[in-house]
């Protein structure tokens, strides 16, 4: 089991977020630390500067405090939605560099306790912080058939929508990942990877309010971002992508980087298959 996760496009995330800029930014932010990954190539890259990491899963939070303990990075276990309050009650300076990697890691994939993913037994949680809200599989028994195929057709673009809410529905058990796996797995022909992996998103986002989140994030950046911030967001759904997009297009406090977007290069794609889905887009503050 692998229980790693190797940051994405990590040379051209640190120039853009750290390095880009004529002197180096004062105040740095990892808004979904996961695994340090990122967060410790900034903290080399710019050792004089303070780094703040945000992850809203208590567990990696935990391992994130550890793993940082006397550096330049200062953790907090808390969703990058609350990033204004945090900067403003602590006294911190404005950011001058941001990144967000969105979704998930392969630390929390690859735990089964989890309830992630459709390739390990666990219970149905699917939670990134399991002190709050309900886990999936009290969500799923709470839903209608019509809200599940919703939510799998928008959050998991999966066209079999319909046919697997009705499964869901119909399943006697839905406590265990096995659970939610065989149910899609009754009505879908040929290979079922490709549907199983859709479906477990579209109900992952729907349990963390992920686009609720993200939605925040965006109308509330410009207050805790100085004006020449350079703000790098690695998406892999093109709800986001898309939502990215257009606050960057659109609002009156950013503006698009020229280029507006890059993709991992070819040999990055082979030796990181999360590499494959990656977009990552580029904002400057205004
Ligand atoms: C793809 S991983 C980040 C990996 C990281 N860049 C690295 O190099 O290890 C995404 C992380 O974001 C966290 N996360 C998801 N939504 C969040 C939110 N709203 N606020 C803060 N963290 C969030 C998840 O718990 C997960 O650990």
């Amino acid at each position: 089991m692998e229980l790693g996760h190797l940051p994405i496009m990590p040379k051209e995330i640190v120039e853009y977020v750290c390095t880009a800029l004529s002197s180096s930014p004062e105040l740095v932010v990892d808004g979904t630390a996961g695994g340090g990954g990122h967060a410790s190539l900034f903290s080399e890259a710019i050792p004089d500067s303070r780094i703040l990491a945000f992850d809203r899963d208590p567990s990696a939070s935990v391992k994130l405090k550890e793993k940082f303990a006397g550096s330049n990075v200062t953790v907090f276990n808390s969703s990058y939605t609350k990033i204004p309050e945090i900067i403003e009650d602590n006294n911190y300076p404005l950011a001058g560099g941001a990144l967000f990697d969105l979704g998930l890691s392969s630390i929390q994939l690859d735990t089964p306790e989890r309830g992630f993913s459709h390739r390990y037994t666990g219970p149905l949680d699917m939670r990134f912080d399991q002190s709050r809200g309900k886990p999936a599989s009290a969500m799923l028994k709470e839903m209608t058939e019509k809200q599940i195929a919703d939510a799998i057709y928008r959050y998991g673009e999966e066209g079999r929508s319909r046919v697997i809410a009705r499964a869901i529905k119909q399943s006697r058990r839905l406590s265990y990942t096995d659970d939610l796996a065989e149910a899609v797995r009754s009505v879908v022909k040929g290979n079922p990877v490709k549907p199983l992996s859709r479906v477990f998103q579209a109900i992952r986002i729907l349990v963390n309010g992920e686009l609720d989140h993200l939605d925040k994030l965006l109308s509330e950046m410009y207050r805790w971002t100085r004006p020449g911030c350079n703000v790098a967001i690695l998406t892999f759904h093109s709800l986001e992508d898309r939502m990215i997009k257009l606050h960057f297009r659109d609002s009156e406090h950013f503006r698009q980087f020229d280029p507006p977007w890059l993709l991992p290069g070819s040999v990055e794609k082979r030796a990181n298959p999360r590499a494959r889905s990656a977009r990552l887009r580029l904002g400057v503050r205004l």
